[in-house]
């Protein structure tokens, strides 16, 4: 398999980029893959504050939905799905595929443009390294991640599950991201998956928001 460098941000999703992005079969493929896994630990029952409901019932919010892979597979499976990103070019590939029946927002996952109480699952596929990557400081970061999850906290209903799929560049990005949710009151873990993906440094995190 052709080994691919890590991305960056935004260089690798704008203009000619973002078109070879979305053309990509090995892309699509890989981001489609990770998008079931996020699923499979959505609907873990092994993990705790497990409510089932028909996937019909639940809205979900895809963070940095990109050209639209992962949306795809989550309207497949017939979740209520609101998806968004910051870059418009990445939404303007999105946009061609004319689904429509998800809601599309350009915005960025740092100031979320929805209401309180809304949202019953997130998932974020290979985008939420991106709210902190240009950041060397730790204490940016680490005010950065406690904001964004503190407002992802509040959009979320009570039992919500959140999985960020996220490329981290050490140890020190995996602590600042669980202590981030965990302050937020989310019972935050990772999984270390093998992945598909020519990286060997993909890593899950899913947890549950526990009203405190
Ligand atoms: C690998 S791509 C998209 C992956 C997506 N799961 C898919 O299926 O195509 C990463 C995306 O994260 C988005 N992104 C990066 N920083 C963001 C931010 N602060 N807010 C929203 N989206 C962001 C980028 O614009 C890019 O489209």
């Amino acid at each position: 398999m052709v080994k691919k460098d890590r991305p960056k941000f935004p260089d690798s999703y704008i203009g000619d980029q973002a078109l070879d992005y979305d053309s990509s079969n090995w892309m699509e493929r890989n981001q489609k893959i990770t998008t079931y896994r996020s699923i499979e630990l959505l609907n873990d029952q092994n993990l705790g504050n497990f409510t089932d409901h028909d996937n019909n019932e639940l809205l979900l919010l895809d963070l940095g939905c990109g050209s639209g892979f992962s949306t795809e597979v989550l309207l497949e499976e017939k979740y209520r799905v609101i998806s968004i990103d910051i870059l418009p070019d990445m939404l303007h590939y999105f946009r061609e595929k004319k689904i429509d029946n998800s809601l599309i927002i350009l915005a960025d996952i740092r100031e979320l443009p929805i209401r309180d109480n809304k949202i019953d699952h997130i998932i974020s596929v290979s985008s939420f390294n991106f709210i902190y990557e240009d950041l060397y400081d730790d204490t940016e970061k680490n005010r950065v991640l406690r904001r964004t999850s503190k407002a992802i906290r509040d959009i979320m209903r009570e039992n919500g599950r959140i999985v960020i799929e996220f490329y981290p560049e050490s140890e020190n990005d995996i602590k600042l991201l669980t202590k981030a949710f965990k302050s937020a009151g989310f019972d935050g873990f990772f999984v270390k998956d093998n992945s598909t993906a020519s990286s060997a440094k993909m890593l899950l995190i899913s947890a549950s928001r526990v009203i405190i």
